[in-house]
């Protein structure tokens, strides 16, 4: 193992039994380092396991077989050290913006000294003014850069996103892209970012890992090499989105693009 894996995952298994009594692989022998410091995107379609595996990172689930470790030791449950950010949702909606985002300090018993960074992170989330606001009073693309704040302002060694732009429009969208490549660089924090949306991942990660459903496994690991800021209409861009769809077997009948001159 190399000195500068932060995250192993090996020959990890997890089934589950459903309503009917059948047997759900959704992870069958999934192996992954992640290096610190790295981004990483895990996707797939619905029910490959991505959330299945955030929450075993998250320690939020045991695997029935295999082992996973942060920083070489293994984990045990949650800790404040994994950030973990869900889909939508998940802010206290009787506190204010402020007080939700402090929330992560007082779970970790260091409010009073600090207090101050509460104001770094609003500023660098661009919500200055919204301090005093409820989460009703704000948007969604808002709410979600609020619990990221929340986990990041531990700061974690790693943060873990299940699709955390889901439900936003496309606009929303690549702004809190932006947002999130920014607070990325600020904390060097390892970043594991569960989506559906291709160009999302490309945008964002230093390498792709690509699931596949029954069972859930890692059917690829792509490296995302061409430099920030990355041009979503850019000939790289267009050229690994085309790879990835016809590693998800969505392409195959596509035509050729136009940018082959
Ligand atoms: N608590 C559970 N009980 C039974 N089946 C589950 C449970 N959680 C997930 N599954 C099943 O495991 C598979 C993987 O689920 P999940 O990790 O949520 O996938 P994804 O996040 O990629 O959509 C799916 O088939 C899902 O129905
Ligand atoms: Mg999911």
């Amino acid at each position: 193992m190399s000195n500068h894996v932060l995250l192993g995952i090996e020959n990890v298994y997890r089934t589950y039994v459903d309503d009917e009594d059948n047997k759900v692989e959704a992870l069958y022998d999934v192996s992954l380092e992640i290096e610190k410091g790295e981004f990483v995107t895990i996707i797939g379609s619905s029910g490959c396991g991505k959330t299945t595996l955030l929450r075993l990172i998250a320690g939020l689930d045991t695997p029935l077989s295999g082992k996973l470790t942060i920083g070489g030791v293994p984990i045990t449950g949650t800790d404040p050290e994994r950030g973990y950010v869900f889909q939508q949702g998940g802010l206290f909606p009787w506190l204010t913006v402020e007080n939700n985002i402090a929330t992560g300090l007082k779970a970790r018993g260091v409010y009073k000294q600090e207090k101050s960074r509460v104001q770094e992170y609003i500023e660098l989330i661009g919500l200055q003014g919204f301090e005093k606001a409820f989460p009703h009073q704000i948007s969604g693309g808002m709410a979600q850069r609020v619990a990221i704040a929340r986990a990041l302002i531990n700061r974690p060694a790693a943060l873990l996103l299940d699709e955390p732009m889901g439900a936003l429009d496309s606009f929303t969208r690549a702004d809190l892209q932006d947002k999130l490549l920014e607070l990325w660089r600020h904390d060097e924090t390892t970043m594991i970012l569960v989506t559906h949306d291709i160009d999302e991942a490309i945008y964002l990660s230093d390498r792709i890992v690509i699931m596949t459903p029954r069972p859930g496994r890692i059917s690829d690991i792509m490296e995302v090499s061409f430099p920030h800021p990355r041009h979503r209409g850019g000939v790289e861009f267009l050229t690994m989105r085309k790879t990835i769809l016809e590693k998800l077997h969505l392409a195959s009948a596509l035509p050729e693009p136009e940018y082959r001159i």
